[in-house]
């Protein structure tokens, strides 16, 4: 019996390593800071997810301390499913191929950097998709279940969605951490008709990014949609995976669970405090 605990203990060391490739990237990104490199993933049955096809450009908010510590992990791994990936910063990178926005970098310049690169886009891109990702260079986003949440909407309907917040805007915000994604209506109306207008939209580069974009859209009737799936479960987090996973990780005094606009379901006993 001894022999066959051994031998049965190693078997499932062998197992677990050889079945968890994406996690082996997620630990090698988050926990240890290391070089991933690229990996193909061979014998993937990808007919599913053809169908599910939508052209989706992802633009990431960088800052050059960042680029090799963390934007260049988001286009080795998840960006590069993305149909169109592109780095904002305030300074070029070759590897990155990053755009250098005419803007100081630091929290007072965000609004104003967010402005920048969705006019960028609009100038340069705005044939190129039916979609547009905003997301942080520590966001991870599993673009195949993007794909799949954004099958049945119009990139011509006035739409964006994402971690939707309830406060500061009448319909709801999305949070900026946990990224957000605009239809192509969504964009035009933010660039064309919101910027411009220092009535509908904050002239300033000061301020929260995503309460000034949530504002702005809002003035441009952009609908806030609602990512959840069918169970009525989120699709768009903003902190990492185990506080929204482990029950009770987040104190209830904690602000999420003012802000989240829609009711959150919790089960089990584990209480750890933030
Ligand atoms: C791929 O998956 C689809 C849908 O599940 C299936 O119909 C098809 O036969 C699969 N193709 C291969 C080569 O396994």
């Amino acid at each position: 019996m001894i022999v066959g605990f051994i031998v049965g203990f190693f078997l499932a060391v062998l197992f677990i390593h050889s079945s968890m490739p994406e996690r082996d990237d997620y630990v090698l990104y988050y926990r240890y800071g290391q070089d991933v490199g690229t990996h193909d993933h061979v014998n993937e049955n990808t007919s599913i997810a053809e169908k599910l096809y939508s052209c989706i450009l992802c633009w990431i908010m960088t800052n050059p301390a960042n680029h090799q510590t963390k934007a260049r992990h988001v286009k080795r791994t998840w960006g590069k499913r993305c149909n169109k990936l592109i780095f904002m910063s305030s300074a070029k990178d070759e590897e990155l191929d990053a755009v250098a926005l005419p803007i100081g970098e630091g929290l007072d310049n965000l609004w104003g950097k967010t402005k920048e690169a969705f006019e960028y886009i609009y100038e340069h891109h705005m044939n190129d998709a039916d979609w547009f990702l905003k997301a942080d260079d520590d966001t991870y986003m599993i673009v195949e279940n993007l794909r799949y949440m954004l099958y049945p909407y119009n990139p011509n309907t006035p739409v964006y969605f994402g971690c939707k917040f309830k406060p500061h805007v009448k319909q709801g915000y999305m949070s900026g951490g946990a990224g957000y994604v605009l239809s192509r209506e969504a964009v035009r109306r933010f660039v064309v008709e919101a910027i411009p207008n220092p009535k509908l939209c904050k002239k300033e580069n000061t301020g929260e990014e995503d309460t000034q974009i949530g504002e702005c859209l809002e003035n441009v009737k952009v609908l806030a949609g609602d990512s959840r799936d069918a169970n009525g479960r989120g699709r768009f987090f903003p902190f990492v995976p185990e506080h929204h996973l482990i029950p009770s990780f987040m104190d209830k005094e904690f602000w999420y669970w003012e802000y989240i606009y829609y009711k959150t379901d919790e089960v089990g006993s584990f209480k750890f405090k933030l």
